[in-house]
This record gives structure tokens, sequence and C-alpha cells, in this order.
């Protein structure tokens, strides 16, 4: 992944906007790759995400207007918005990103000024390493300096979920905003979904090093996909409810007490993903010990569980997804292999031996193609720092 050179990116920013006396600033969002526990942050349970050391770049400069000027450098899109009590929406444009999180401010009274803004990003798009919230978190961070607002960084986490939900429409839990504005360099968060506690766990330097590969393919229906597995679930705690057990959400039900009580779930395909849910939970736990007691085996195939768990009963990998993983288990060296973030494409991590990069990288590559038709991209994850001011 190419890292950013700022001088570079400021002057990109003054070759568009021209020059003026006020200071222009640089603030950076990371994305973020999950490690394990995925579709469990909406059922207040337990993930374990870290920040990448690639995401977003906003160029910014205050003019003298009531507009905010908004330019992608990585489309032609350029976009200008009079501050206004409520924003309106800009069909899908990413642009709805940032407003989503302005309109929160607005909502809490912070007073907005005029800015010239300029986002350069190196997450891929799409590809399930939340470059929508690295675009929240980086635009709520900025303001937040920028207007006094003085928020606190679980404030503006929360400020980035409710632009997605409420401005954008996709209802999301809280594990992207948390892991992109929270992360911490060379650690992963261990994070409860309901109370928000959580603990950074250090990632030891080691032989083993984290691979994202993307799958590149095109994801299409995500969010009803999504929406979908999120009422199903509500469903699975509702039947499990009728026995009478007055359960506040799936993620905290224990493995034992599930098993005892899953008969009450009548429906076979709400049963499985409720199975997921009450699993992964109990792997989060199991894998934040592993890592802890630096047991990468182990760490390792409760990544594959959590995979094999995603295909059979939550039925989000797909093709390309369990192609990826399966070519990847074949590497020797290869000690765990998952899907990360939503699914139904995007991108898997695998723990891999720092010896068998060079031969993960073109066999998957190679055999990938060659059963999925896409060309595929690797990167060596880096483990990177929350959302910050550069200059
Ligand atoms: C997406 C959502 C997250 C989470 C994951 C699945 O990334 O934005 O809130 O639900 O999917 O774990």
């Amino acid at each position: 992944m190419e890292i950013m050179d700022i001088n570079q990116l400021q002057k990109q920013f003054r070759d568009f906007y021209g020059d003026s006396s006020e200071s222009i600033r640089v603030y950076f969002a990371p994305g973020r790759v999950n490690l394990i526990g995925e579709h469990t942050d909406y059922n207040d349970g337990y993930v374990f995400p870290c920040a990448l050391d690639y995401g977003t770049y906003l160029v910014l400069r205050r003019n003298n207007s009531d507009n905010l000027q908004f330019k992608s450098a990585d489309f032609d899109y350029e976009t200008s918005v009079k501050i206004v009590n409520q924003f309106s929406k800009h069909g899908e444009e990413w642009v709805n990103y940032p407003l989503g999180v302005l309109q929160e401010f607005i909502k809490e009274d912070i007073e907005l000024h005029g800015y010239d803004l300029m986002y350069f990003g190196n997450i891929p798009l799409g590809s399930g390493l939340s470059s929508s919230a690295s675009i929240e978190l980086v635009t709520a961070r900025a303001f937040n300096e920028e207007c006094s607002a003085n928020f606190t960084m679980v404030e503006l986490v929360k400020i980035g979920q409710l632009a997605e939900n409420k401005f954008v429409g996709m209802n999301c839990g809280i594990m992207d905003q948390f892991a992109v504005g929270m992360g911490q360099k060379n650690a992963a968060i261990f994070l409860d979904c309901e109370t928000l506690d959580h603990e950074l766990v250090p990632i030891k330097k080691s032989d083993y090093k984290l691979i994202i590969s993307n799958t590149n393919k095109p994801r299409k229906l995500i969010d009803s996909k999504y929406n979908e597995r999120r009422s199903e679930c509500e469903k699975a705690l509702e039947m499990l409810n009728r026995a009478g057990d007055g359960f506040k959400n799936l993620g905290k039900i224990d493995w034992h007490e599930f098993e005892s009580l899953q008969n009450n779930i009548t429906d076979p395909v709400i049963l499985q993903r409720a199975r997921h849910v009450v699993s992964e939970c109990s792997r989060v736990k199991r894998a934040v010990d592993a890592l802890k007691a630096d047991d990468l085996i182990l760490f390792g195939k409760l990544m594959n569980e959590s995979h094999d768990s995603l295909r059979e009963d939550y039925e989000v990998t797909g093709m390309e997804l369990d192609t990826m993983v399966n070519e990847a288990r074949k590497v020797d060296g290869v000690i765990g292999s998952r899907m990360t973030g939503a699914g139904f494409g995007g991108c898997t991590v695998s723990l891999v031996h720092e010896d068998a990069i060079d031969t993960f990288i073109e066999q998957v590559g190679r055999l990938y193609k060659q059963e999925t038709t896409f060309t595929p991209a690797f990167y060596v994850a880096e483990i990177g720092d929350g959302a910050k001011r550069l200059v």
C-alpha cells in the first residue's frame, strides 16, 4: 500500500484551492481489520479489531464563507454545501459520510464555519476495511479540533456510527468506528460492544504476519443482506425469550446456556444465526486469552473456526471468500485464515509465517484467479494508530 507524502497532499490542495493566509492542517483516520468477532457487535457481543496504517487523509483550511467545499483527490467529485440546520443527502456519494457527521455536530449545537476540504484515501473502497468509518472519523476528529467541540474520542466514535445509521442509512454496529477512532499502534482492541469497555492487547513482534487478501469481488446488495441478518438475530432473541429468560442480547449468552435453551428456536435458519453469534463471542474471548499467552497456533485455529461458522451458520461468505481462505490454508506456514468485515466479498485476513509470505502471495493469487476469474490484491498489514492530527 502506497504511503502518502504529506507535502505532496498539501501541494495538491493548494493547486486546487489556491493560496490563502489561513493555515492548512492535515488529519488522518485509518481503516481497520477485524481479527475475530464478526457480526457480533450489533448483538452487543465482543469483537477484536485493530486499526491499519493506511486510511483517509483530510487536508483542510478555513475559508471565509458559509460553505463547505468538498473535493475528493481519488475520484472526479467535488461539491459545495451551504451550512444549514439540516443537510440533504447527496445520492449515494461518499460526501454523505462527512455530512452525516457534521449533521450530528449541528444537533449538538456546535457552530460550523466554512472550510475547503480535500480527502485522500489509500484503503481500497468497498473492500470491507472500513473506508466509510475512516472518512467519518477523520471528519469528526478534524472538526472536533477546528470547532473546539471538545468531544471525547468515544463520543466521536458514536457520532460516526450515528452518521452512518441515520444519515447514510446503513444500520451498522459500533465496531468499525471504534477501531478507527480508538486504535493504537501494534495493539488490537478487545471490545465489549454493549458497555464499550475495552482493552488494548499488544500484538507482539513475532515470525507471523497478518496478510490481508482482497477478493476484489464487486459487492452488491450488502446493506439489505446485512439488515436481514440483524433482524434474524432479533427473532432468535425473541424466541429464546419466549422461554422466559429475559435476555437483553444474544452476544452475552454463554455457550452452555445456549445449548440448554436452543430447542426454543423452532426455525432452523434462525437457530443457525444464533449459534454463530453465541459461539463467535466465545471464540473472541478464547482468542484474546490465546494472544495474551502467545499461543498463536490456538489463535489461528479460532480464526479458522470463525470463518467456518460464518460460512455454515451465518452464510455471509460466498464462493470468492471461501476460495481465498481454502487456498490460503493449503500454504505451509499459514496457521489461520478467515473473512473479515461484513462478508459477501471484501477481504480475508490470514496469519502467515514470514518465510511463507512470497509463496502465499504467488500461490493463493494464482489459484484464486484461476478459480474465480477475479484478480486479487494482497497487503501485509501494519497495525497503526486511530484518528489523529498530523500537521
Ligand atoms: C460491518 C459493520 C460492522 C460489523 C461488521 C461485521 O463492517 O459495519 O458494524 O457488524 O460488518 O462484523
